[in-house]
């Protein structure tokens, strides 16, 4: 195929950031997304109405050049009260759970990922019909983060079975498993987790810009992923998890973690698919199965991709800093029509 129309495409895990990187990254998906989940881990994180309502308005502000929804989220903390999240609920299409200190400012995360800890704030989610979202890894080798977090997410889907739970970048064969056997748990998986293994980030010269939270697993790993998004299992969706730091945040020693695929998910997203024979299922993967897990209806926007070479760019620029997209400098097969 020469040519393929994605229509109204969700980016269901985006970060997004503040001030001067926010108003660079956000259009960059604003103008071919018609809507994403953005992430609270701001510094400090998004924990009152207040920061809520006034983030979302900085993000429309920043991205107003375009028809896009920002759903925005809640930061996760074990004292909120139904009062109060009944109050925010119409506000926000879920609450992210980060296990403190696992990931970029996540510190004021919770400490004890035990049911009965989490029990007053899950249960008034479930009550008022909000979803949770979980960045699940514990704190033990890295390579087994995921797979021991399994355990806590099969505790939290059966004590709680009304409550949609999202398991967020997934990165395991273990966490495809885990799909099926829990009607209420979803997933979301990232665009570089689908493409690379830890090989690619430390198996040859070390690979900053590939390196994020969860590191990227095995080629099994990676296997079950695909397969999975290229059939467009219908509990799976599309969250790019592209988290943009500055370049010198990056380029240095204790690179901070994330992998910034904003500008070229779709692109490659539609290379994938189209390599593998499965376009006919992309729009589900990126739209239509997340439209439904989360009962949305995002802006309708078509956008063209085409067969035509693009090469991304080797950073974005704001103020005195640069950005590196995933991909720079290399040419892709697919771009998107003007
Ligand atoms: O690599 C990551 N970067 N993983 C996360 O969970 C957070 C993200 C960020 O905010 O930079
Ligand atoms: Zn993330």
């Amino acid at each position: 195929m020469s040519s393929f129309t994605i229509s109204q495409a969700l980016d269901m895990h985006l970060h997004l950031r503040d001030g001067d990187m926010l108003n660079l990254v956000g259009p960059l998906t604003s103008k071919t997304f018609s809507g994403a989940l953005v992430m609270p881990n701001l510094v400090p994180p998004i924990t009152t109405k207040d920061a809520l309502l006034s983030y979302k308005q900085r993000i429309k502000e920043a991205c107003k050049d375009d028809d896009f929804e920002p759903y925005v989220t809640l930061f996760f903390q074990n004292n909120y009260s139904y009062e109060f999240l009944e109050d925010i609920k119409d506000e926000i299409i879920a609450i992210k759970l980060y296990p403190a200190g696992i990931t970029t400012n996540s510190e004021t995360g919770v400490a004890s990922m035990d049911v009965e800890v989490l029990r007053p704030t899950l249960e008034s989610m479930s009550k008022l019909g909000i979803p949770l979202c979980i960045h699940g890894e514990t704190n033990g080798f890295v390579m087994d983060r995921e797979k021991e977090f399994m355990p806590i997410y099969e505790s939290i889907a059966s004590a709680f079975p009304d409550l949609k739970i999202i398991m967020e970048h997934i990165t395991t064969k273990d966490a495809i498993e885990l799909l099926d056997k829990y009607d209420n748990l979803y997933a979301t998986v990232t665009l570089h987790h689908l493409l690379i293994t830890l090989d690619d980030v430390a198996g040859g010269m070390l690979q900053p810009h590939l390196f994020c939270k969860p590191i990227a697993k095995r080629p099994e790993d990676r296997s079950a992923l695909l397969n999975a998004a290229l059939k467009a299992h219908p509990k799976l969706m599309f969250g790019s998890d592209s988290a943009p730091h500055p370049k010198h945040k990056k380029e240095c020693c204790g690179c901070a973690a994330g992998v910034f695929t904003a500008p070229i998910a779709l692109q490659v997203l539609t290379q994938l698919f189209n390599d593998n024979n499965c376009l006919e299922n992309l729009n589900k993967f990126i739209s239509l199965n997340a439209q439904k897990i989360y009962g949305i209806k995002p802006p309708k926007k078509d956008i063209k991709l085409i067969q035509k070479e693009f090469i991304v760019p080797s950073s974005y620029e704001y103020k005195n800093e640069q950005v590196v997209p995933m991909y720079a400098g290399e040419t892709l097969t697919w771009s998107i029509e003007e």
